[in-house]
């Protein structure tokens, strides 16, 4: 079936505003996720906050069914979290590390992840192993398979890193993480809502997503997804009166569900939203999604290259919805900067991003154009119309 852009961009109030290639930063919202957070906030205003929520009980519990449907895995394996950030850094606090303990990740690994793995390490003596990628850029299943040993106590890859194209081999990883019986965390900040994804053909144990990238959710939401096997294993880095019970006096007892990850106070509005956006997205069904946007990134990327002076900096045998280039003696923050003004939106992937993956091909920068569903062909054209005209 012919995706129907014309709906998906009536149904998009921004569409009007501005050529926005800035998804991977945080797209823009559906009518739909806009107004259930300006309903529920209303509804704060009128009749309480605490009211509200139990006014809007459905909808808030629906984002954990949701958010269980798009990734294929059951509602009590879900904590609703504030961004991905934080969801990978609950699950990634609760395993504990001794002296010498390995962790192996990848050159593309997001800087937080990384921070968050050097933290760890200098305190508790853990050691952090980089696997090195192949000729296309993913991550080497052979240089992981061939560092596996009895030291590892965790794999932690990012799917799609923040600054590029590549889409690492998630399930691959998987499977060795499986037959080696290691945790496995996926950071899928940038995977979830662009591309279909299920934790059980990924083989992932944990997986950290965020709201307003490509689900197009409200900011400051995202989840955590933690294998229930797992769930009571992991003791959260914090607890407060929702993630446990104070039974007695000088004792406490955790919830046996994902929940355990969250906190109690929440911004509600945004868990509706959020809820709200996953199912906007299944409407339109994850594969066509992914179809969609990969073949406008290609088209995007064919574009570029015909462009003297650009240079195309994407990864990897599989490529999805970002895409990101440099121009010769122009500096990235430049180039976002002239396109604002003629209210074209990107934005621009730093060496404090991806410092590995920066170092290694000694970028400082790219210029980062990412493209999602509601995008048209039209777009394209004229954002390289309009990159080729000012440089
Ligand atoms: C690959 C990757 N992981 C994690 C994050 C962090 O997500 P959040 O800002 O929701 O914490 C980002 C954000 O850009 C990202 O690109």
């Amino acid at each position: 079936m012919a995706f129907d852009l014309s709906r998906a961009r009536r149904e998009t109030p921004g569409c009007e505003n501005v050529l926005h290639f800035n998804n991977a930063g945080a797209a823009l919202m559906p009518h739909c996720v806009l107004d259930a957070v300006v309903n529920h906030l209303n509804l704060e205003a009128q009749i309480g906050g605490y009211e509200a929520a139990a006014r809007a009980q459905e909808s808030v519990e629906r984002v954990y069914a949701a958010a269980a449907q798009l990734i294929g895995c059951e509602a009590d394996e879900i904590a609703i979290i504030e961004n991905a950030t934080r969801a990978w850094d609950m699950a990634f606090y609760a395993i504990p590390f001794k002296p010498g303990d390995r962790i192996l990740t990848a050159i593309s690994e997001y800087a937080s992840n990384y921070i968050a793995f050097l933290h760890v390490a200098q305190r508790t003596g853990a050691i952090i192993d980089v696997i090195p990628n192949d000729a296309s850029g993913q991550v080497s299943l052979e240089a992981l398979q061939n560092s596996i040993d009895d030291r590892v106590k965790l794999i932690a890859v990012t799917h799609v890193p923040t600054n590029g194209g590549l889409v690492n081999p998630a399930a691959a990883v998987g499977k060795i993480a499986r037959d080696a019986g290691v945790l496995y965390l996926l950071d899928a900040c940038q995977s979830v809502g662009q591309m279909p994804i299920d934790v059980n053909v990924i083989g992932c144990d944990m997986l950290s997503a965020t709201g307003r990238k490509y689900l197009r959710g409200p900011r400051g939401t995202g989840f955590l997804y933690v294998r229930r096997p797992l769930i009571e294993q992991l003791e959260p880095p914090f607890l407060d009166l929702h993630a446990a019970d104070w039974v007695a006096v000088n004792q406490y007892q955790i919830r046996s569900d994902a929940r355990r990850f969250e906190t109690w106070e929440t911004n509600y509005a945004g868990k509706i939203g959020l809820g709200v956006a996953i199912d906007y997205a299944r409407q339109w069904e994850l594969t066509a999604i992914y179809a969609r946007i990969t073949a406008l990134a290609r088209q995007l990327r064919d574009q570029l290259m015909t462009l003297p002076n650009v240079v195309v900096q994407d990864l990897g045998e599989e490529q999805c919805g970002i895409v990101t280039f440099t121009v010769a003696d122009k500096p990235s923050e430049q180039i976002k900067h002239t396109l604002s003004l003629s209210d074209i939106n990107v934005s621009v992937s730093s060496l404090l991003y991806a410092r590995l993956d920066m170092e290694v091909r000694g970028n400082l920068d790219f210029v980062r154009a990412s493209v999602h569903y509601y995008n048209s062909e039209a777009e394209v054209d004229q954002f390289c119309r309009t990159l080729a005209s000012i440089f």
